[in-house]
């Protein structure tokens, strides 16, 4: 990989480099089982240093009985032999290493699988040594759940153990029972759990769920929402007061970051879903908590270009003075970004996401503009249409496996039934023809990262907005000694934009003007954008 320019150096690589999200069920099959797994991953390394990602995250591949994808953890330090062997997972961070790529886990603290050793002896007696471990409740006195607080996958977060008489709750499925963390015991045992994958190297980790990381002792019912309508999440019905963003959380996090910096250049990254304002507290004060809280806000925008810009101009405004920020356009919980924004604007996303000022997160197939693949009901995985009763709710149009070339199993697995489909072979076209197309959206990403790896001013320099003009969002980044000029037509029309002095068009979303000269007048085409370079 190359190496940084000097006036970088003060940056941190996770303040550099542009992350990789990778989702190994259907990443690369190495077995012919019809599922990805971490030998796969590790024969992908080449293509993602050819792509110019400097960090991959992967999802969860511990031991899981794979209710909610792997996400229901029955052994944190322990790889789901769907995925592979210790084995494989240290020759792949060894590989991964020595091709100078970092490596970052998903760490679940929120709740483990009912089927971890952990619930077992917490559930087997009300007096048993890991009893706190988990959240035991008895009944409300009327005989029912003892708050009236909801899961996020349906129904009562509360489920009762015949075992003991109690109830136990879970933010999610009642198969993923919540941890406790107000437990010292408990802390402690998640504080060895990352000491265990740090010692071996890995470079952080992305924390799942961990605004549900505490609740409210008292159990005070939620609130209802007053803004609930039909079509909305049903846990939406109550306003997530007292089971969401509690206090305590900061200081849990305050202990993972504790345990993280035992370890020298690892990086924290929290997914935080919260309204903006909120979410901000995640980077901590005086005490540091993550790195990265996650920012959503281009998933939650709507895709236009003043909502957009409203939103770029909103997290600045809250940033506090020393953070970092971050931005991710799509995940494996996320309708698929062609699909949310429309084909026509991937190349524009691509564009903003690596000229934006922080740690740009791609999520793996976005790169190649894929869309969400039809599942139908009798291939579905994802548990949220059993237990919130609908289809809608279906993530797995999201996570189907990557189409790398036009083989039977699109090079993804020799097996004939891949875990979910593989979708048709113009959604979008595979990597190895858009590798050989110099046109095509994974050539840009690639030029676009390279672009962002060799120019100071789109990794440090600052941001400055430019006023809109009905589709075009602008602004400038400057930095050492660089003035970059960023527009982007977000709409489907052609708009003429206007350049004060001359300009060095650099790349647009089309290919075809690097290296233009501008002054005066130019005109974007629908969907186009660029970067331009001030020459005076
Ligand atoms: C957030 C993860 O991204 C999602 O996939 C999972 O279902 C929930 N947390 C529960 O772990």
């Amino acid at each position: 990989m190359a190496d940084h320019a000097p006036e970088q150096a003060g940056l941190a690589w996770w303040q550099r480099e542009v992350f990789y999200q990778i989702y190994p069920r259907s990443f690369q099959d190495s077995n012919g089982d019809g599922s990805g797994d971490l030998a796969g991953i590790r024969r992908r390394l080449d293509y993602l240093c050819w792509l110019g990602v400097g960090a991959i995250w992967i999802c969860p591949f511990f031991r899981s009985p794979m209710a909610d994808g792997g996400y229901d953890i029955a052994d944190y330090c322990d790889i789901d032999p769907l995925f592979g062997s210790m084995e494989d997972f240290t020759e792949l961070l060894d590989d991964a290493h020595a091709r100078g790529l970092k490596l970052v886990l998903d760490f679940v603290p929120n709740h483990t699988s009912d089927r971890h050793p952990w619930f077992a002896e917490s559930r087997a007696s009300r007096n048993n040594s890991k009893r706190d471990w988990y959240i035991w409740r008895d009944p409300h006195p009327d005989g029912g759940p003892p708050s009236n607080w909801l899961s996020h996958f349906g129904g009562s977060a509360w489920t009762l153990d015949e075992t003991t008489g109690q109830y136990y709750y879970h933010a999610f499925l009642a198969a993923e029972p919540d941890l406790n963390w107000r437990s010292a015991g408990l802390r402690a045992a998640m504080h060895d759990v990352m000491r265990f994958w740090l010692c071996l190297g890995v470079d952080g980790f992305r924390v799942d769920a961990v605004t549900n990381l505490v609740e409210d002792d008292l159990l005070r019912d939620d609130p209802p929402n007053p803004d609930f309508s039909r079509g909305m999440f049903p846990d939406a019905k109550f306003r997530r007061v007292f089971t969401r963003d509690r206090p305590e959380t900061h200081e849990f996090i305050g202990g993972m970051r504790d345990v993280l910096d035992e370890f020298p250049d690892r990086v924290l990254i929290g997914e935080v879903h919260l309204p903006l304002a909120r979410a901000m507290a995640y980077y901590g004060g005086e005490r540091p908590y993550f790195h990265l809280p996650f920012n959503f806000q281009l998933i939650e925008s709507p895709w236009d270009c003043r909502s957009i810009s409203a939103a770029i101009d909103q997290y600045r405004m809250l940033l506090p003075g020393s953070a970092w920020p971050n931005w991710v356009l799509g995940n494996h919980d996320e309708v698929r970004l062609a699909t949310r924004i429309g084909d026509g604007q991937t190349r524009v996303a691509a564009m903003l996401l690596m000229t934006l000022r922080g740690t740009p997160f791609i999520y793996n197939g976005d790169e190649l503009g894929m869309r969400k693949v039809p599942v139908g009901h009798r291939q579905t995985r994802d548990v949220r249409v059993k237990t919130m009763g609908s289809h809608r709710y279906s993530r797995d149009g999201a996570r189907t496996p990557i189409r790398w070339d036009s083989s039977p199993g699109s090079g993804f697995t020799d097996s004939d039934c891949p875990w979910l489909p593989l979708g048709e072979s113009t959604n979008p076209e595979d990597v190895a023809r858009q590798q050989t197309d110099r046109n095509s959206l994974l050539n840009l990403y690639r030029d676009l990262i390279a672009l962002r790896r060799e120019t100071p001013a789109l990794i440090g320099g600052e941001l400055v907005p430019l006023p809109t003009c009905r589709d075009i969002l602008e602004y400038e980044r400057h930095g050492r000694g660089q003035r970059l000029r960023i527009a982007l037509n977000m709409g489907g029309k052609e708009h003429r934009i206007a350049f004060d002095g001359h300009w060095r068009v650099m790349i647009t979303t089309f290919r075809d003007r690097a290296g233009e000269t501008v002054s005066g007048r130019l005109t974007l085409r629908p969907h186009e954008g660029l970067i331009a370079e001030a020459r005076s």
